[in-house]
């Protein structure tokens, strides 16, 4: 297969080493009609106070390593009280205090008010480079509960969850309004109206082997 045979607007590589997120992407991918597949690439995470420009650095970089269409999502937890804080660096804070430290500090404030932010970017070496922006707000639980998810789920409460956390949710659910599947949702929109006829290509570049590219 060549990249002029590429089948864009109906299938899309997502760029990740996360099986969760990657979960979440295919199946609100696949109610929009677009197959997709995970493809390990290794991105610089720059350091931005938007998950925007971090997607769009990470994207860049993956579509000129592979030379494949593809997406990159970003997200973050930014929490009202705390400035935005962790936003971008929700991935340190997770790897530190975890969310065990958030809720301790989160229980010291009156102000609960949280929003996820994500960051959807779709990168290939002809369409130019799109961003699409999902929120999901909600607040900080009082305790964690709930064990599925991953990340902030045990402890984020979506404000159309009638209480519970995304963590108490099937995926399903989560997926009817976190931030990830309306940033998706926006791209699904775009990509299937983006015809071959814009996918000018001037090479006849051969897809990498999926052994090389793929990831589980
Ligand atoms: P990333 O940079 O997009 O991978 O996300 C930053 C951090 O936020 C990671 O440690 C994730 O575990 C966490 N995170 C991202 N999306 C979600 C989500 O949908 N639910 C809970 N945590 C998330």
């Amino acid at each position: 297969m060549t990249i002029r045979d590429f089948p864009v607007g109906r299938f899309v590589f997502f760029v990740s080493g996360n099986v969760h997120k990657f979960n979440e992407v295919r199946r609100v991918l696949a109610e929009c009609g677009i197959a997709s597949a995970m493809l390990r690439v290794k991105t610089t995470e720059i350091q931005d106070d938007n998950v925007e420009n971090i997607a769009k650095v990470s994207a860049l970089e993956a579509s000129k390593k592979s030379n494949l269409p593809l997406i990159v999502e970003d997200a973050g937890l930014f929490i009202r009280a705390l400035k935005g804080f962790p936003g971008p660096y929700s991935s340190y804070v997770l790897r530190t205090i975890g969310n065990e430290g958030v809720l301790k500090i989160m229980a010291s404030l009156d102000d609960q008010y949280a929003q996820f932010h994500s960051a959807v970017v779709f990168c290939s070496s002809s369409l130019s480079v799109k961003c699409f922006l999902g929120v999901s707000e909600g607040k900080i639980a009082q305790e964690a509960r709930g064990s599925s998810g991953f990340g902030f789920d045990p402890i984020f409460e979506p404000s159309e969850g009638g209480g519970r956390t995304f963590a108490e949710m099937s995926m399903e659910e989560k997926n009817m309004f976190s931030h990830r599947s309306r940033a998706l949702r926006k791209f699904g929109e775009w990509y299937k109206s983006a015809s071959s006829k814009a996918f000018k290509y001037e090479g006849n570049i051969a897809l990498k082997e999926p052994s090389e590219t793929l990831g589980g």
